[in-house]
C-alpha cells in the first residue's frame, strides 16, 4: 500500500469514527441524558389497557410502592405519566396551557357542553369564559344563592314525615338538582320547566359513558339521545333568554350572570354559549356536590364523636343567631366544614385529573431523583390516591376531620398541592365555595331538625361511575325533632 493509500485509509477511518461518534451522540447520549420515568410492566399494547381497565386506583396502589411517585403507563400508542404527591405534581397544577393543556384530554365533553364553549374554544376564549364563571360565583352572588339554597332545603325536608326511612343518596341527589336548578339555571326552569329540563339533563348525563371518553361521537343510542337533549335545551334557554331580554327583568342566578357577561372586545355572550356554560356548570357541580353530601352524612352518622361536635356547633350558632341561616352564618360552621372536607379527602369524586404535555419538563421527587417528562405524554395526577399519602395525612384511611384543625393542618404541611380534591393552581375549582355552602346549608338543616341513624351498612365506592360516588342505597332512619336543636 502506498503513502496515498495509507492516508486515504486513515482519512476514511477518521471520517467513519466521526460519523459513528456523531450517531452515538445523536441517539445514545441524549437518550441516556434523558431521565425518563420507569414504565409499568405489562404485555405490550394491551397490557396497559388491561391494567387501566382493572381500575386506575388499583394500578396506582400496585405500582406506586414499586416505581415511586413518577412512572409511565403505555396505553395503546399513548404514554400516560403519573405524578403522585405535591413534590412532583406542582408543575401539573401551575404550568401554563402552552406547556400542559386540558383541551385535548377533556375533548370528550364537547358534544355534551356544545359548540363554542370551554374545551371547544381556544385557551384565550376559554380563559374569558372561566372569568364569567368567576364573576357568577363572587361572594355577592353567593349570598343570594345561599338564600335560595336554604329555601329549597326547608321546602324539600318539610315533605318528610315525622319519622321514616329514606335512601339518603337519592334524597340528596334530588335536593341538589332542585337547588342547582334554582341558583344556576334560573327561576323559569325551577318553577315551570323543571321536569322537562331534568329529563333532558338526564339524557345528557347518560350520554357521558366511559366509551365516550375515547369515542365521543360514536353513533350509539345514548349519544343520539344526548345530542337531541342538547339541542332541545338550547331551544329552551334561547326562549328564556329572549323573554328576559324582552321584559328587561333581571334575576339573581348564574343564567343572568352569563347573559350579562361580555368578552374583552365588548361582544356579549350568545344564547348557545350561555346554554353551554350552564351545562358545564351543572356537570362540574351537581354530582360532585351530591356525592360529597352523601359521604359527609354517612361518616357523621358512623362517628358519634364528630356527630356530637357538629351538633354542638349548631347549638352554639342557634344560641347566637336563632334559627336564621345565611351566607355569613354558614361561614362560621368550621366543624361542619372540616367534616365535609375530610369526607371529600377520602372520596374525591374526580379521581383522575389529566393534561397533555406540549413541552418537556422536569420533576424532582421528595427523594431528590429527577425525571424528564417528554412532550407528547398525557400527564395525570390522582386526588383519590394522593389524598391518602401517609407521609402527608396521618393514618390516612381514618376519618379524622381534626387533621385540618389549627395546629395540625395536614392539608398544608406539604405545600399547596397536598389536598387536591378541588384540584389547585391554574385550574383549581371555581365552584369550591358554592359547593361548601350548598352542602353546609343542607346538613345544618338536617342536623337542626332531625335525629338520624344509618341503617344500611357503611356504603362502598362505585368505582365504575364517571364521577366516582357511592354504590347502592344509603338507608337512613329519621325522626323529626320536637323543636329545633337548642
Ligand atoms: C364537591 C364539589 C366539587 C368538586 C369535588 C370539584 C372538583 C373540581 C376539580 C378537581 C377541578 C379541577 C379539574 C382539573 O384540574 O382538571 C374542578 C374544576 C372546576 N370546577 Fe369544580 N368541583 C366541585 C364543585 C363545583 C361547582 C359547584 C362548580 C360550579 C358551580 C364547579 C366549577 C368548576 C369549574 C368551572 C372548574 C374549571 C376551572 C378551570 O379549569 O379553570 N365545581 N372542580
Amino acid at each position: 500500500m502506498d503513502v496515498n493509500g495509507k492516508f486515504f485509509n486513515t482519512g476514511l477511518l477518521i471520517v467513519a469514527t466521526i460519523l459513528v461518534a456523531k450517531l452515538i451522540s445523536a441517539f445514545l447520549i441524549p437518550r441516556s441524558r434523558k431521565r425518563l420515568p420507569p414504565v409499568v410492566n405489562g404485555w405490550p399494547v394491551l397490557g396497559g389497557l388491561l391494567r387501566f381497565l382493572n381500575g386506575p386506583i388499583v394500578m396506582l396502589r400496585e405500582e406506586y410502592p414499586k416505581l415511586g411517585s413518577v412512572f409511565t403507563l403505555n396505553l395503546f400508542h399513548k404514554n400516560i405519566t403519573f405524578l403522585i404527591g405535591p413534590e412532583v405534581s406542582a408543575h401539573f397544577f401551575k404550568a401554563p396551557e402552552s406547556e400542559l393543556s386540558q383541551q385535548e384530554v377533556y375533548q370528550f365533553n364537547v358534544p355534551t357542553f356544545g359548540p363554542g364553549v370551554v374545551f371547544d374554544v381556544d385557551y384565550s376564549v376559554r380563559q374569558e369564559q372561566f372569568r364569567f364563571f368567576t364573576e357568577a360565583l363572587r361572594v355577592n352572588k353567593l349570598k343570594s344563592y345561599v338564600d335560595q339554597m336554604i329555601i329549597e332545603a326547608e321546602d324539600y325536608f318539610s315533605k318528610w314525615g315525622s319519622s321514616g326511612e329514606v335512601d339518603l343518596k337519592y334524597e340528596l341527589e334530588h335536593l341538589i338538582i332542585l337547588t342547582a336548578s334554582r341558583c344556576l339555571l334560573g327561576r323559569e326552569v325551577r318553577d315551570k320547566l323543571f321536569d322537562d329540563v331534568s329529563a333532558l339533563f338526564h339524557d345528557l348525563d347518560n350520554g357521558m359513558l366511559p366509551i365516550s371518553v375515547l369515542f365521543p361521537y360514536l353513533p350509539i343510542p345514548a349519544h343520539r339521545r344526548r345530542d337531541r337533549a342538547r339541542k332541545k335545551l338550547a331551544e329552551i334557554f334561547a326562549n328564556i333568554i329572549a323573554s328576559r331580554n324582552r321584559t328587561g327583568k333581571k334575576e339573581d342566578d348564574m343564567l343572568q350572570s352569563f347573559i350579562d357577561s361580555k368578552y374583552k372586545d365588548g361582544r356579549p355572550t350568545t344564547e348557545d354559549e350561555v346554554t353551554g356554560l350552564l351545562i358545564a356548570a351543572l356537570f362540574a357541580g351537581q354530582h360532585t356536590s351530591s356525592i360529597t353530601s352523601t359521604w359527609t352524612g354517612a361518616y357523621l352518622l358512623c362517628n358519634k364523636q364528630y356527630l356530637s361536635a357538629v351538633l354542638d356547633e349548631q347549638k352554639k350558632l342557634m344560641e347566637k343567631h336563632g334559627n336564621k341561616v345565611d351566607h355569613d352564618i354558614l361561614a362560621e360552621m368550621d366543624v361542619l366544614y372540616r367534616c365535609i372536607k375530610e369526607a371529600l379527602r377520602l372520596h374525591p369524586p374526580l379521581i383522575m385529573l389529566l393534561r397533555s404535555s406540549h413541552s418537556e419538563f422536569t420533576v424532582k421527587t421528595r427523594e431528590g431523583k429527577e425525571f424528564d417528562i417528554p412532550k407528547g405524554h398525557i400527564v395525570a395526577t390522582s386526588p383519590a390516591f394522593a389524598n391518602r399519602l401517609p407521609y402527608i395525612f396521618k393514618d390516612p384511611d381514618r376519618y379524622d376531620p381534626d387533621r385540618f384543625a389549627v395546629g395540625r393542618e395536614e392539608d398544608k404541611v406539604a405545600g399547596p398541592f397536598s389536598y387536591i380534591s378541588f384540584g389547585g393552581g391554574r385550574h383549581g375549582c371555581l365552584g369550591e365555595p358554592f359547593a361548601y355552602l350548598q352542602i353546609k346549608a343542607i346538613w345544618s338543616h338536617l342536623l337542626r331538625n332531625f335525629e338520624l341513624e344509618l341503617v344500611s351498612p357503611f356504603p362502598e365506592i362505585d368505582w365504575n361511575a364517571m364521577v366516582v360516588g357511592v354504590k347502592g342505597k344509603v338507608m337512613v332512619r329519621y325522626k323529626r325533632r320536637g323543636h329545633p336543636l337548642n
